[in-house]
């Protein structure tokens, strides 16, 4: 029988170097709480269970982590402390239980699923440590080995003497212990160091003396690395970043600048997608196949079918369903639009509450008019229709399919099917107008000298 995986996930830290007042595990990293990456990495796991350790006043917390079950470590007195708050929402439980920190973003299902394996492997070995070796260690626990290899200890840095600062195994963070055991060893963590906390890193002494040995599991830096302040932040970004840009060009998009394209961890993109350089993505952006996006994008919350064409220049907001083969050109806005299979607005135009049917050209400078300052109305435009340039849509109305709209209309009632529907002014030609207005102007001109 396979054993069973809990996974205790540690986010109740006050975050006091990050200057802020959101909880540490919840400033975003790629569009996202860095919780929820620690939880994605946790997920394929297929844990039984995962607990969020909470603080006590963090509802934000709750709602980011949601479906899994938090607990709640009363006072932030340390990552053992932390640990053990979980003791009751995993005292029914009979497996391995893994400990992983909520600022580690990087951390990857693979590595985790290395250290459950390694711990299962021996009998002997109650517990597995992440270590890694950073270029710079840092402010980093030491990991100090016995002579048969085994994790003797970890020293905080503040705790350290100067041979130990000079250690260059650190300690990453992750823990993987046996479930029957981790909690007794954790209620028996002392608080007697340079901070007064109880230390998750106690571990190993209070295992061996149960007759159980602690091994590292050696971790790339690059998967370990958490977020203390803003400057790391920005840092596990990059690294986010770039991890996302090698997984959508692997998968078959090609990016002609891929540092100037920036993803969430929830875009997906289709095959043969080429992406041209200063392209965002926000939350929420699905791209299928053979789709075209030019330079200078910002795309979230929307959805672009295949083979149509975005930009350059174009903001796809929230709720926009983009249809096959559709274009949309430069400083064209969308929001809570759909444009149909073969539509286009190619230039100058806001799209917001619409629908758009198939083959409908929307001309230059076209603008819903979807707000009267208190409520949103809905744009309706029939297939095959022509918006001419410069037309306010005034919301809500409704543009039959084939129906044609001159250009400067302000179209404020509904046009039926293949109409013209046109409010222009009439307009006045003069023979001659011009040459005897401007004689009389250069006269005026020249009396006031
Ligand atoms: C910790 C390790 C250190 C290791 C480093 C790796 C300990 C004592 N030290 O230090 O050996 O090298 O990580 O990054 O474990 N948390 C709580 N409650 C608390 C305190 C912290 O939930 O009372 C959570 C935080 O939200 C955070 C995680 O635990 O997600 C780690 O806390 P942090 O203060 O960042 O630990 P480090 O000082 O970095
Ligand atoms: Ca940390």
């Amino acid at each position: 029988m396979t054993k069973k995986i809990a996974c205790i996930i540690l986010a109740a830290g006050k975050g006091t170097r990050m200057k802020s007042a959101l909880p540490k595990p919840l400033h975003p990293v790629a569009g996202a709480p860095m919780v929820q990456h620690v939880i994605a990495a946790a997920e394929g796991l297929s844990p039984e269970r995962i607990v969020v350790v909470v603080g006590p006043d963090m509802p934000e917390m709750i709602d980011a982590v949601r479906p899994h079950q938090t607990a709640v470590q009363q006072t932030q007195n340390g990552t053992g402390g932390a640990a053990l708050a979980a003791r009751e929402a995993l005292k029914d439980f009979d497996g391995d239980v893994l400990v992983v920190f909520g600022d580690s973003p990087l951390i990857t299902t693979a590595s985790l699923q290395r250290m459950i394996d390694i711990r299962r492997q021996f009998p002997a070995v109650g517990l597995t440590f992440s270590g890694m070796r950073p270029k710079d260690a840092g402010r980093y626990g030491r990991m100090v080995l016995d002579d048969d290899g085994t994790l003797k200890k970890i020293v905080e840095f503040k705790d350290a003497s100067a041979e130990e600062k000079a250690i260059t195994l650190c300690n990453g963070g992750i823990v993987a212990a046996d479930g029957a055991k981790l909690f007794g060893w954790l209620a028996q963590i002392g608080n007697d160091n340079a901070q007064g906390e109880y230390y998750l890193t106690d571990l190993p002494p209070i295992a061996r003396k149960d007759n159980r040995q602690t091994l590292v599991v050696e971790i790339d830096e690059a998967e370990l690395a958490g977020a203390n302040t803003r400057v790391e932040l920005a840092a596990l970004e990059h690294a986010m970043q770039q991890r996302l840009r090698e997984k959508h060009m692997l998968n078959g998009a090609t990016l002609t600048h891929p540092e100037s394209v920036f993803f969430c961890a929830d875009t997906v993109i289709g095959q043969d997608v080429i992406i041209g350089p200063n392209v965002v993505f926000g939350p929420q952006a699905r791209v299928a196949d053979n789709v075209e996006i030019l330079p200078f994008c910002h795309i979230e919350g929307t959805e672009i079918a295949e083979g149509a064409t975005i930009g350059p220049f174009a903001r796809l907001r929230p709720g926009s369903r983009i249809g096959e083969n559709a274009k949309v050109g430069n400083f064209v806005e969308t929001k809570n639009t759909r444009l149909g299979k073969g539509a286009k607005a190619n230039h100058l135009t806001y799209l917001g509450d619409a629908d758009i049917g198939d083959k409908t050209n929307i001309g230059a400078g076209v603008i819903t008019c979807n707000y009267d300052g208190f409520l949103k109305y809905k744009t309706s435009v029939g297939g095959d229709a022509f918006i001419g340039s410069n037309t306010a849509l005034v919301a809500p109305v409704t543009i039959g399919t084939g129906a044609i709209i001159g250009a400067g209309s302000t179209i404020t009632k509904d046009v039926p099917d293949n109409a013209l529907g046109i409010t222009r002014a009439p307009q006045i030609n003069k023979d001659g107008w011009a040459p005897e207005f401007r004689q009389k102007k250069m006269k005026e001109k020249a009396k006031k000298g």
